[in-house]
C-alpha cells in the first residue's frame, strides 16, 4: 500500500463546522477513474466560459455530467437535463463518480447520499471563484461534495451571511470538501490559483462538485 493511500485510509479530516469538513486525500484511490471520466464527460460536453445574467464571462471554464447540469446565460442560472450547447443530455455519471461521492458523504456523516449532478470546473492559473452560495438546487440540505484535482488552491469557507469572514482552507489533489445540513448554505469561493504544473493534470486545477438538485 502506498503512503498516500495509507494516509487516506487513516482518514485525516479537518473539521470546518458542525456539518462540514475536509477529507484529506480521500479521492486519491479514485483519481484514475475520475480523470478518465472527466475526459469522457468533456468529450461529450466541452468546457466553456458561461455568461452570467449580468453579462460577465466567468473565469472558470465549466461543464457537467450526471442527470442535470448547471448552466448560466443572460436569462439566469438553472439546472438543465440537456447541454444547451449541443442539445444532448450530459454524460451519465462515469464509473467511480457516484461511489466516491457516496463514500465521501458517508465519511462526513451523510449516509445514503445519491447526487444527480456533477459540475466540472477548470481553473487555469490566476483563475478565482468569488464568494457565493450554491442555491440553485431544490435540495438545500443534502451535502455538496467537492473534489479537488490538479494544482493546489486555497478554498474560502465562510458563514451563512455574505459578510462573514471566511476561513482559508488549503486544498491539494485528492482532497474532498463536504458541507451539508446546517452548513449547506455557507458562502464559499476559491482564491486565484497559483501558477504551477501538476504531474497528472499540468497547469490547471479541476474541481468536481456533486450536488443533489431534485
Ligand atoms: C464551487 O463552489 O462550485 C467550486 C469550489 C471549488 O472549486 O473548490
Ligand atoms: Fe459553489
Amino acid at each position: 500500500m502506498s503512503d498516500l493511500f495509507a494516509a487516506s485510509m487513516a482518514g485525516q479530516h479537518t473539521h470546518l463546522a458542525a456539518q462540514a469538513g475536509v477529507l484529506h486525500g480521500f479521492a486519491l484511490p479514485f483519481a484514475e477513474a475520475l480523470l478518465a471520466g472527466i475526459d469522457a464527460a468533456l468529450a461529450a460536453a466541452p468546457l466553456r466560459h458561461l455568461v452570467t445574467p449580468g453579462g460577465h464571462v466567468m473565469q472558470v471554464a465549466m461543464s457537467n455530467c450526471g442527470g442535470f447540469g448547471w448552466v448560466s446565460d443572460r436569462r439566469g442560472y438553472r439546472y438543465d437535463r440537456l447541454d444547451p450547447q449541443t442539445g444532448q443530455p450530459w454524460l451519465a455519471f462515469p464509473e467511480g463518480f457516484l461511489q466516491l461521492a457516496g463514500k465521501a458523504a458517508a465519511a462526513a456523516g451523510f449516509a445514503g447520499y445519491v447526487p444527480d449532478a456533477c459540475l466540472i470546473n477548470r481553473y487555469a492559473p490566476g483563475t478565482r471563484l468569488s464568494l457565493h452560495q450554491d442555491r440553485d438546487e431544490d435540495d438545500r440540505v443534502a451535502p455538496i461534495v467537492s473534489v479537488s484535482l490538479g494544482l493546489p488552491a486555497t478554498f474560502l469557507f465562510g458563514g451563512l451571511a455574505r459578510g462573514d469572514k471566511p476561513v482559508r482552507v488549503p486544498l491539494l489533489h485528492g482532497d474532498v470538501v463536504v458541507w451539508g445540513g446546517v452548513d449547506r448554505m455557507r458562502f464559499h469561493g476559491v482564491l486565484p490559483v497559483m501558477p504551477g504544473r501538476h504531474p497528472q493534470l499540468g497547469a490547471q486545477r479541476i474541481n468536481l462538485t456533486f450536488r443533489k438538485v431534485r
